[in-house]
């Protein structure tokens, strides 16, 4: 079960999860066509070590960079490299990092340059699935409650959830318990609490579900080669509902200014 966090620990979550959010935003606007992803990865270092914090992914299992990016049929877990990014592309940016020991994880994914309708329409579908997932963030809701509204929504625009990877609580680790899979009925598994930190992230196929990983050990793929979204947020329960992390508290003020 994953710790309840103090509000003075939540806080810390708060920064390094505005500073992962910021940083995501300010590569989705460098990734243009032309641009190499480890230029990307690049940047990300930079802006984490500038803002006074550290790399949550670099090192972590083995994985040698800052940044994940996955671009199209990739999944998730992408390694930076020599790949130049094209127009049309969609790319997956996934960031973590750590602030007085506390970790932020997020993840968005970008068009590069214009992209078609149906890219355009999984990447808006994907992200209203991880916020239907948000929602069920209150005290007294079940894990079980996120990825069942996650799939729903998902498979009601005639998607699939992927199965073989699932959000997680986080903390002062990048991996706590509960696993948070972005399927499955409701009402069951953890009973959601008060000061419970969980990093939601479906990922969401045009075609099947199914997920294979390549030679580097870490790229996922779609086997279907069909394209693949992935949003992620990381999210404490408090009594009054969901706080996303990467957002001012969103309820009475006072609490947790
Ligand atoms: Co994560």
């Amino acid at each position: 079960m994953s710790v309840q966090k103090s509000s003075g620990e939540l806080q810390k979550m708060h920064r390094a999860c505005r500073i992962v959010v910021e940083t995501l935003g300010a590569l989705a606007e460098a990734a243009q066509p032309g641009v190499k992803t480890k230029e990307l990865d690049r940047i990300a270092h930079e802006r984490i070590r500038k803002a006074g914090a550290k790399p949550a992914f670099l090192g972590y299992r083995g994985y040698p960079a800052t940044l994940c990016i996955s671009v199209n049929e990739e999944v998730v877990h992408g390694i930076p490299g020599e790949r130049k990014l094209r127009e049309g592309d969609i790319v997956g940016l996934d960031l973590g990092c750590v602030v007085d020991g506390f970790y932020g994880d997020a993840a968005r994914t970008v068009g590069v340059g214009q992209i078609s309708s149906q890219a355009r329409r999984l990447l808006e579908v994907t992200e209203q699935a991880l916020h239907q997932g948000i929602a069920q963030c209150g005290p007294g809701r079940r894990v079980g409650d996120i990825g069942h509204a996650v799939q729903k929504h998902a498979e009601a625009h005639g998607y699939s959830v992927v199965r073989e990877f699932v959000g997680h609580g986080i903390g002062t680790n990048l991996h706590e318990e509960p696993q948070v899979p972005n399927y499955g009925p409701a009402g069951r598994r953890e009973r959601l609490v008060s000061g419970m930190c969980l990093a939601i992230e479906p990922m969401v196929n045009v075609g099947r579900p199914d997920v294979r990983v390549l030679d580097d050990d870490w790229t996922a793929v779609t086997v279907d080669g069909s394209l693949s979204a992935h949003f992620e947020l990381t999210v404490a329960v408090t009594p009054e509902g969901p706080w996303i992390l990467s957002e001012p508290y969103p309820y009475a003020e006072a609490r947790h200014a």
